[in-house]
């Protein structure tokens, strides 16, 4: 085995955790230093200074940091006080709820690092909430919103020195809920784990900015009525696999699923939303319960509202993807991308891309604010350093 196992019960020893950010990160390295030194074989890592890494062509894989956040709750659905510690493997039983049942739940929120070398998150208390939603459909207790918020702060600063330079990428920041007790029978596992890691992420898919071509799915369903296709639990996700392999296999970047009922309306795309455009008009399909509540989304929304736009969350009929002048994705990872074309059957429909798009001006909008290249005027930017 490479890397480093932990296991979470005996790792010693470990820092307190730092109680305030927005102090300087020199006081908060000072804390973290009695952590065990890294010693990552497979990874190129430094204990102090700048992450040696090549930050040019940054795509969407795993590269090991230095720490990650782990709190734990059993019995009265209380997570302790979390801990930061090192980054590596830890040991579960191979009858945790999460293993043998797929009791889990996930986010993904990045860190930006702005030109004076702070460091910004993007709306975290969203993730927080959407977690503590997801867990109550899951029956899984939560971290509060304030423990989530500070949690993630304190991962983006203790990995500081792997977000990327300004314009390279950003710091990729994973929560994990999941069920470690130990369950047979099918039922609530009896112990939970919330962890958070990091890793350097740049462009999503593997067309970088290039516009995506994606391929209409009616073979697999995404997510059902009263199903959990609004959660971002971690079983909704593989479900998908297949139909994506297909897809790539034939060229195409990803899947564009239609609601499971009918067969004519858009859900959305394997790892993302979907918006459609039509002169100053532009739809997206409406959260009912099968679609997940994005918060690229959903401030989406908002900045094509400000800048004038009519946007309404409703139904999208599939055939309505003839009429589109644009196409885009929206989501965490893969950030506001747009859509070359779509296959729906035997259609291959076209969309506009590049210079002077609404895509292209609700990106740059919104990656203005996320980098702190335009001013934050919503309260969406939390600033730590
Ligand atoms: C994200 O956009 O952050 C996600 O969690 C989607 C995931 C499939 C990469």
């Amino acid at each position: 085995m490479t890397g480093r196992t932990l296991c979470f019960p005996s790792l010693a020893p470990f820092s307190s955790l730092p109680s305030k950010m927005g102090r300087s990160y020199r006081s908060f390295a000072s804390q973290v230093s009695s952590l065990q030194p890294l010693a990552h074989p497979s990874s190129p890592h430094r204990e102090d200074g700048d992450a040696e890494a090549e930050w040019d062509g940054l795509g969407f894989g795993l590269m090991p940091t230095d720490y990650m956040y782990v709190a734990k709750c059993s019995g009265d659905r209380n997570f302790g006080r979390g801990q930061l510690r090192l980054f590596g493997n830890f040991q579960v039983s191979p009858s945790a709820g999460v293993l043998n049942y797929g009791q889990g739940v996930f986010e993904g929120t990045k860190a930006h690092r702005k030109e004076n070398g702070h460091l910004l998150l993007f709306r975290p208390e969203q993730n927080a909430m959407r977690m503590r939603m997801g867990a109550d459909r899951m029956c899984m207790p939560a971290p509060s919103v304030d423990q989530f918020v500070n949690a993630l702060k304190q991962t983006a600063l203790a990995n500081r020195r792997w977000v990327p330079p300004p314009a390279k990428g950003s710091l990729y920041l994973r929560p994990l809920l999941i069920g470690t007790g130990p369950v047979l029978g099918l039922a609530p596992a009896p112990e939970y784990t919330f962890l958070i890691y990091a890793s350097p992420v740049g462009t999503y898919f593997k067309e970088g900015t290039a516009p995506l071509n994606l391929y209409v799915e009616e073979d697999t369903d995404r997510a059902s009525r009263r199903g959990t296709g609004s959660v971002k639990t971690i079983s909704n996700y593989a479900p998908v696999l297949m139909a994506q392999m297909r897809a790539k296999n034939r060229g195409f970047s990803d899947v564009l699923y239609l609601d499971s009922q009918t067969k004519k309306n858009l859900e959305e795309v394997s790892s993302c939303n979907i918006f459609i455009a039509k002169g100053k008009n532009i739809s997206t399909p409406a959260t009912n319960g099968t679609i997940l509540a994005g918060i690229t989304r959903k401030s989406v929304i908002e900045i094509a509202r400000d800048l004038g736009y009519q946007v309404e969350e409703r139904a999208v009929g599939v055939d309505e993807l003839a009429e589109a002048d644009e196409v885009f994705c929206t989501g965490t990872a893969v950030g506001v991308a747009p859509v070359g074309t779509i296959t729906y059957r035997d259609a291959r429909m076209e969309y506009r891309t590049g210079r002077g798009t609404i895509c292209q001006e609700l990106s740059s909008t919104l990656t203005g604010i996320q980098t702190g290249k335009i001013e934050d005027g919503r309260g969406w930017i939390h600033e730590i350093f």
